[in-house]
């Protein structure tokens, strides 16, 4: 449940961030675009422009002509000023030939020559000549402050012949609100689309969840009962059946969870891993499918013999389950359900079967369930033998320690050994409570 809800936060974050990133970069890439358009009308139109108003004003040929001997008339100053109001026009420079600026409406550098400007040189050349990151010339002194963002070198002529070049610089002000209205638009646009796309998504990936979702629970449920169907299918051979299943897998459950609160076992029983063991213990007898009913069924004490027939179900329980793990394609459960089904019969001495495993060497999940399984047996009343009373139980495992069972497990037992009574009363088989019920219930505790 937690992984599928990481799944949908998940989705939603990377579908936000996407939708982020790709409204910004296509924002962006069309603000480009958009500013790009807007500089190459202005670098056709302008150079045009200039060129028709100086060939209005025949005195501007003459000034051109005769500088530094003749000042600009009036007209030509009106011509000057008239391209000064021109758009986001905000300076003019007059370059002649030889690089000296005749005219501009920044005083301080008339008269000044900037012949070694680059971009002149390729104007008196003869070519339209523009930069829009604005360049920090010497010539440029006067202008560093202002937030300039086009500049242009036009050529003109009278005739065929280059008469000098007008310098025009147009600020940003008109045309970087034109590029921002246009971005804004751009990446309104873009978000909208992208949050209806992300609300549409999540709706068709919601309804797949939940779908997903069901299938998954009743898939769980359905893996559930069968594993207790198999299980109980072993019990329901053996002479006395109850609920010897249910009362283990508790037991077990308890076990696991106070062992993990041991910095020893806090990483490996973890919460998936206690509910994947509480879901294989009921298997744990699986294997008493293959001994003959006579034994399993028999009343009285087990021969020698019989008690090795009895042995076999650990390792017979482990070939079928065994056979039945080798077809699934994924890490599933069973890993563990087949631990617990071979070793739950070995003893932390080494004196158990069928390996006389010891110590750390008997998986921890056989260890656990070897303590539950033995303390359930005690507890329940079987034709053979009385019920033991909770008390004379914890004295038995306490008394194992070390020798039946792994000492910390014991540990673990008598931490929550309430836990354990309480269970085992509270479902209790029904032959053992009536049995009971002939001594009263206060001999019970
Ligand atoms: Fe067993």
């Amino acid at each position: 449940m937690k992984k599928q809800r990481n799944i949908m936060v998940q989705f939603t974050l990377i579908t936000f961030i996407t939708v982020l990133v790709v409204s910004f970069g296509l924002g962006e890439f069309l603000a480009r675009r958009i500013r790009e358009n807007l500089i190459n009308t202005h670098i056709e139109l302008l150079p045009r422009i200039v060129q028709y108003a100086a060939e209005d004003h025949p005195d501007f040929y003459v000034f051109m002509q005769s500088y530094p001997e003749l000042g600009p008339s009036t007209d030509v100053e009106d011509f000057f000023y008239d391209l000064l109001t021109f758009g986001s026009i905000t300076r003019l420079k007059v370059w002649a030939k030889d690089g000296t600026i005749v005219w501009s409406d920044e005083s301080a550098i008339v008269g000044k020559n900037f012949s070694d400007n680059t971009l002149f040189r390729r104007a008196v050349g003869g070519e339209i000549v523009y930069s829009y990151r604005f360049s920090r010339k010497e010539e440029n002194i006067a202008e560093t402050n202002k937030s300039i963002i086009l500049e242009i070198y036009t050529p003109v002529y009278k005739g065929n012949e280059l008469v000098g070049v007008l310098e025009l610089y147009e600020s940003d002000s008109q045309l970087y609100v034109n590029i921002q209205k246009n971005r804004r638009t751009v990446w309104l646009l873009v978000t909208a689309a992208g949050a209806a796309i992300y609300i549409s998504l999540f709706l068709i990936f919601y309804k797949i969840y939940q779908f997903q979702k069901q299938t998954s629970k009743r898939l769980l449920q359905t893996q559930d009962v069968t594993i207790f169907a198999l299980a109980y299918q072993a019990e329901l051979r053996d002479i006395v059946t109850g609920r010897h299943l249910e009362r283990t897998s508790m037991y077990v459950k308890i076990l696991a969870e106070e062992l993990s609160r041991d910095e020893k076992y806090r990483s490996y029983l973890t919460k998936d891993y206690i509910n994947d063991l509480v879901k294989s213990a009921p298997l744990h007898d699986i294997g008493k499918v293959g001994v003959p009913d006579f034994i399993l069924r028999k009343p009285g004490k087990l021969t020698v013999e019989e008690f090795e027939e009895i042995k076999k179900h650990s390792q017979l329980g482990h070939k079928i389950m065994t056979k039945v793990e080798e077809r699934l394609t994924f890490q599933s459960f069973l890993k563990i359900a087949i631990q617990i089904i071979l070793s739950h019969h070995e003893r932390w001495n080494g004196t158990g079967y069928p390996a006389g495993l010891s110590g750390e060497d008997i998986p921890l999940s056989a260890r656990i369930m070897a303590l539950a399984d033995v303390y359930d047996a005690l507890r329940t009343e079987r034709p053979y033998k009385k019920i033991i009373f909770h008390e004379k139980c914890r004295e038995i495992i306490i008394s194992e320690r070390g020798r039946h069972f792994d000492p910390r497990m014991v540990d673990a037992f008598l931490s929550r050994e309430t836990d354990f009574n309480f269970i085992s009363r509270k479902f209790m088989d029904d032959h053992t409570a009536s049995s009971l019920s002939d001594v009263g219930s206060t001999a019970f505790s």
